[in-house]
């Protein structure tokens, strides 16, 4: 009879949270995932989604197939050298801690493990996240292929090599944030031109969602998208002139280049 793989996030933050809801809006039950975290101040929202909770990691990692490390980068060392003796060659054990590589994760499991580095970012909460993994030594395609099959709900899930891992947390992970700031400045320019706060945010974050679904649902550049909103001699075309007098452009591209130098930083301390 089929056996309904066990989940276990170790770590009940906003990641962990992100993951387990995308996961629930597919095939996986509440009663298949358990979360751990030292104290009881993040536990509230799993238990109202029907995920049971507790303080021990040892418990998560007996209870599951699929271990989720969810913990802030620094403490990725004291929690696996703490779940290590736990660790058979049948878990499946996924970190998504920004920075901490495969050969660390590695070296501080037992041997032969099977390890995934993924990297999401908050999207995955409403189900459009971006999330881009890759497989460790043992891993194989089967296990990517489970890994997968979880997180399809979560958003879009691509597979490459551990080198874009970095590229993918100052593109998307961080990226997230420079849109929210693209849309914060959106909202105050309307309301330095009059409008009232609360419509220009709304209007502003209906804008960024359109513009978004727009350019991943027709597949086309975003170039073209722009020029087909640019009437000769109109609004568009002069925004856009400020815009670039103002170097939005480089400015974006240094952030991406920014973020993914300091994940590598992170990674290598
Ligand atoms: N947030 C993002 O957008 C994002 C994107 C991509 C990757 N990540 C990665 O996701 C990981 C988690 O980030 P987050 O934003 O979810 O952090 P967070 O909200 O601060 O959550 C961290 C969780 O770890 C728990 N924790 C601390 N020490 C622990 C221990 N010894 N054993 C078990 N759990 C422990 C905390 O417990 P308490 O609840 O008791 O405080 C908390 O629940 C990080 O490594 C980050 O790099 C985050």
């Amino acid at each position: 009879m089929y056996k309904p793989l066990r989940i276990g996030f170790i770590g009940a933050g906003n990641m962990a949270f992100g993951i387990a809801k995308g996961m629930l809006s597919g095939n996986v039950l509440p009663v298949n995932i358990k979360v751990s975290a030292p104290s009881s101040r993040n536990m509230k929202r799993f238990q109202e989604v029907g995920i049971s909770v507790t303080h021990s990691n040892a418990e998560v990692v007996c209870g599951s197939d699929v271990v989720f490390v969810a913990v802030k980068p620094h403490l990725v060392r004291l929690v696996l050298s703490e779940i290590s003796q736990y660790v058979t060659k049948k878990h499946i054990v996924v970190s998504v801690a920004a920075g901490v590589t495969l050969s660390v994760l590695e070296e501080l499991l037992p041997e032969n493990s099977i390890v995934i580095r993924l990297m999401p970012n908050l999207p995955c909460l409403v189900q459009e996240g971006a999330l881009l993994f890759t497989r460790g030594a043992n891993a194989k395609q089967e296990h990517g292929d489970v890994l997968r099959s979880l997180l399809h709900c979560c958003g879009l899930v691509e597979e490459g090599p551990e080198a874009w891992i970095d590229i993918h947390t100052g593109l998307s992970g961080s990226g997230v944030a420079f849109v929210y700031l693209f849309a914060e400045a959106l909202a105050e320019g309307a309301v330095k031109m009059g409008m009232p706060s609360s419509l220009a945010h709304s209007i502003a974050s209906q804008t960024v969602l359109g513009a978004g679904r727009l350019l991943r649902d027709s597949g086309k550049h975003p170039a073209q998208l722009r020029s087909e909103v640019c009437t000769p001699g109109g609004t568009t075309i002069y925004g856009l002139h400020t815009l670039e007098q103002g170097g939005l452009r480089a400015s974006v591209m240094s952030a991406v280049e920014s973020a993914t130098e300091r994940a590598r930083e992170l990674g290598s301390k």
